[in-house]
């Protein structure tokens, strides 16, 4: 495993980390066994960094993530999310009151007293004009309730906004090879102001992973079924905002590429990882066998620059009208 520098904090993370959305909720059923296995698993492999967020089953993610914390030794550092649990995204909703009741919670749940990062949780973009939200935040840093904060973003032009508070310390895109906006106009600026970027979604929820075909069927109760359309968050946190069958043609064409040696989870992480203003991806993982292989990415030889360039052109091709635009 690789560690990158995250940002002005000075931490040294694993290019390759590890989401916890799935095992907390919305991806079918995950066992506490499983999820637990899942973590331990990514430890094992050389992973310091987690994200997570207050609503990934209603703090069930970060009491995973605490008592992962209490069974190993090493430095594990956490980054949490707040401002999903309101009923509407609005501005007015990012109180002092309600940040920092939510901060509470999650301090309760991963059982301690400081956050290592917190992140705003894809708030509206009314937010970024609001530097009262931002002021708040500094107080409790300064109160010691988080050592740093960041923000989640859905949009390149909130994540261009979002760094122009100066204590914003990261930025959470989605970014993977079906979504190559970011690195245009976003990546440039973060890195001349040394914010860290991590990389969501990384796998176009799964699709990436070249394991789904058009007669693929998910459980009710995860986002690739209920979400396929935006019905209860934003439609490009599945499978990127990406069609299906438009995604699996893609896929095909990805796979052509494939290095000798390479899962194609692998490819998809360590195209990613060829962008140095990445700090890291950070893919789910419901298993310890998805988590190694994702790991792995991080010791794989560098792409090729014509291999970048055919994948650049087929996302020109045949995904950029859907997405390019539109996030
Ligand atoms: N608004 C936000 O801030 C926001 C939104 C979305 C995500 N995130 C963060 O970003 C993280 C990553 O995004 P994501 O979890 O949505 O999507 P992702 O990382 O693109 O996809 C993860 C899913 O792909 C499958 N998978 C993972 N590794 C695999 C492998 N090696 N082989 C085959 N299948 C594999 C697993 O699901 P199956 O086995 O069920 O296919 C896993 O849950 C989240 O966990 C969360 O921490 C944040």
């Amino acid at each position: 495993m690789n560690y990158r520098t995250l940002g002005r904090t000075g931490w040294k993370v694993s290019e390759v980390s590890f989401g916890a959305w799935a095992i907390g909720g919305a991806w079918g059923h995950v066992s506490d066994e499983e999820a637990l296995a899942a973590l331990h698993k990514a430890v094992d492999s050389g992973v310091n960094f987690i994200d997570t967020a207050d609503v990934y089953g209603d703090g069930r993610s970060e009491r995973l993530i605490a008592r992962l914390k209490k069974a190993r030794n090493s430095e594990i550092i956490v980054a949490t999310k707040a401002g999903r649990r309101l009923p509407r995204q609005v501005v007015e909703g990012y109180t002092r009151e309600n940040l920092t009741s939510w901060i509470e919670d999650s301090l309760r749940n991963l059982s301690t007293d400081t956050l290592d990062l917190l992140q705003l949780h894809c708030p509206p973009t009314e937010v970024y004009y609001r530097p009262e939200v931002f002021t708040v935040l500094d107080d409790l840093a300064k109160a010691g309730k988080l050592r740093y904060y960041g923000v989640s973003v859905e949009k390149v032009e909130e994540a261009l906004k979002a760094i122009e508070f100066p204590n914003v310390q990261t930025v959470q895109i989605i970014f993977n090879c079906f979504r190559q906006r970011p690195a245009e106009l976003f990546f440039p600026q973060a890195k001349q102001k040394q914010v860290g970027i991590l990389a969501r979604v990384p796998l176009a929820s799964g699709l990436l992973t070249g394991k789904f075909r058009r007669d693929s069927t998910f459980v009710a109760d995860d986002h690739r079924n209920f979400n396929r359309h935006g019905a209860a968050f934003d439609v490009g946190e599945t499978f990127s905002g990406v069609d299906l069958d438009l995604g699996l043609e893609a896929v095909e064409q990805i796979r052509a590429l494939l290095p000798a040696g390479y899962s194609m989870a692998q490819f998809a992480l360590r195209w990613i990882l060829m962008f140095d203003a990445v700090t890291c991806a950070i893919p789910g993982g419901k298993r310890p066998d998805q988590v190694a292989d994702n790991c792995r990415a991080s010791d794989l030889a560098p792409l090729p620059p014509e291999t970048m360039a055919k994948i650049r052109s087929i996302y020109d091709k045949t995904i950029r009208a859907q997405v390019h635009q539109r996030w």
